[in-house]
């Protein structure tokens, strides 16, 4: 292997830790306007507005606010309480991982509001927010919890305690957990033994699990992937997606009909993406924090069939122009692309610093590969 293509290998992975590192601290979600909500790029929060405003030209809002969460963590995820135009942040404060960040999206104010973990694991969950209920349920180290937001759309004083449910036997020996909501059923998607297009149903207002599988056809793959349901203007949720891991389509499950429909699979097959929905969306955050977006019609199959994935690029253009660790030097789609924690302003600072100094470190190395290459 020549030095320069060593060189070039050894740089790809640095940009490869920068980008993972740094994007996987942001989230979306949407408000009850279903303006496209980006939080944690490059430090900021965005309002994209709605689909039809996603292509045009025009920066996105900047909503950045005091009292929001560093979004310094890992694994940040935000679920919309739709009844009170809320988003819940889970994860995305390393210095109080049990907190619950709330954004009062009409008021454009935060609030965060502690709970009592228990045995609840907050580094180690999936969820889905119950639609009806405003419930949490979380399966976590093979157990079920709740945690009820009540009408929350401002913290409360009282830390709310996370619950044990119950252990549902499927959830047994590390199965890791496929989620999604429709018709105030959890949906487990994935569970060991059971064949492709099945689902084990958990039923919120009866708190037990199905006996019997629910079949969804045309079957979706037995595959673990991510899952996002689709809302509507009001009532529950009655469609979800689930995009398997190798990305090779989106499925639409209609738990009405018991059908599915298969729609084309993310341009950028990323397991490690993100995704939440509207009512006429699907959107995709990668893990180098590019966001993407599937066009969904609720009602038309056909049209569906035709739809076709495309980048919000207002978004991607804005969080490189805007981060910190612009810099001429680097070519174009590096660390300076990827959303950041990097200018959250008065958080704490120690996981940035520890990242920080690893890139120096890194980016101190290449230089001196750099060096020696040219002597
Ligand atoms: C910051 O976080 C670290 C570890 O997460 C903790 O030890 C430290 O006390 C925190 N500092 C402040 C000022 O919150
Ligand atoms: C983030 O998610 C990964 C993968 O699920 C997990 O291993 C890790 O413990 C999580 N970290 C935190 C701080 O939540
Ligand atoms: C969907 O399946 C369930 C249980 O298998 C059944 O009770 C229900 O009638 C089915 N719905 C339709 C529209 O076929
Ligand atoms: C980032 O770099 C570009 C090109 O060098 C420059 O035009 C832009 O002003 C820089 N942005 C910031 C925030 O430094």
């Amino acid at each position: 292997m020549s030095p320069s293509s060593s060189l070039s290998l050894l740089f790809l992975s640095v940009l490869s830790l920068v980008s993972f590192a740094s994007a996987s601290s942001a989230c979306l979600a949407f408000d009850t306007n279903w303006d496209l909500l980006a939080f944690g790029f490059g430090g900021k929060d965005f309002n994209v507005g709605t689909q039809d405003s996603w292509s045009s030209s025009g920066h996105p809002t900047d909503i950045t606010t005091s009292g929001r969460p560093p979004f310094d963590g890992p694994n940040a995820t935000c679920y919309l309480s739709q009844f009170f135009n809320a988003v819940y942040v889970l994860g995305a404060d390393t210095s109080d991982a049990a907190a619950i960040y709330i954004y009062d999206a009409t008021a454009k104010s935060w609030s965060k509001q502690e709970t009592t973990p228990g045995n609840f694991n907050p580094s180690s969950f999936n969820a889905i927010l119950d639609h009806d209920t405003n419930v949490f349920y979380a399966l976590s180290g093979g157990t079920l919890f709740s945690l009820d937001m009540g009408s929350l759309k401002t913290a409360t004083g009282n830390p709310i305690p996370w619950d044990n449910v119950q252990t549902p036997a499927f959830a047994a020996s590390g199965y890791q957990p496929v989620m999604a909501l429709a018709q105030n059923h959890v949906h487990f998607l994935n569970v060991p033994g059971l064949s492709a297009g099945q689902a084990q149903i958990f039923v919120i207002h009866f708190s037990y699990v199905q006996p019997n599988p629910q079949l969804y056809q045309p079957a979706f793959p037995a595959s673990h992937g991510q899952a996002a349901s689709f809302f509507l203007d009001s009532g529950v949720q009655q469609q979800f997606a689930f995009i398997p891991d190798d990305g090779s389509a989106t499925w639409v499950i209609n738990v009405e009909t018991n059908t599915t429909q298969s729609l084309a699979g993310p341009s950028s097959k990323d397991p490690k993406a993100t995704y939440f929905a509207s009512t006429n969306s699907l959107v995709q955050l990668t893990s180098d924090g590019t966001v993407s977006f599937l066009p969904f019609d609720g009602t038309s199959t056909p049209a569906n069939a035709q739809a076709s994935w495309s980048k919000i690029s207002k978004l991607s253009n804005l969080v490189q122009s805007g981060s910190t660790s612009n810099s001429s030097s680097h070519p174009s789609g590096t660390s300076a692309g990827a959303p950041s924690a990097s200018k959250s302003a008065g958080s704490n600072s120690s996981a940035r610093m520890r990242f920080t100094s690893d890139i120096v470190a890194l980016i101190t190395f290449v230089s001196g590969c750099l060096a020696v290459t040219l002597v």
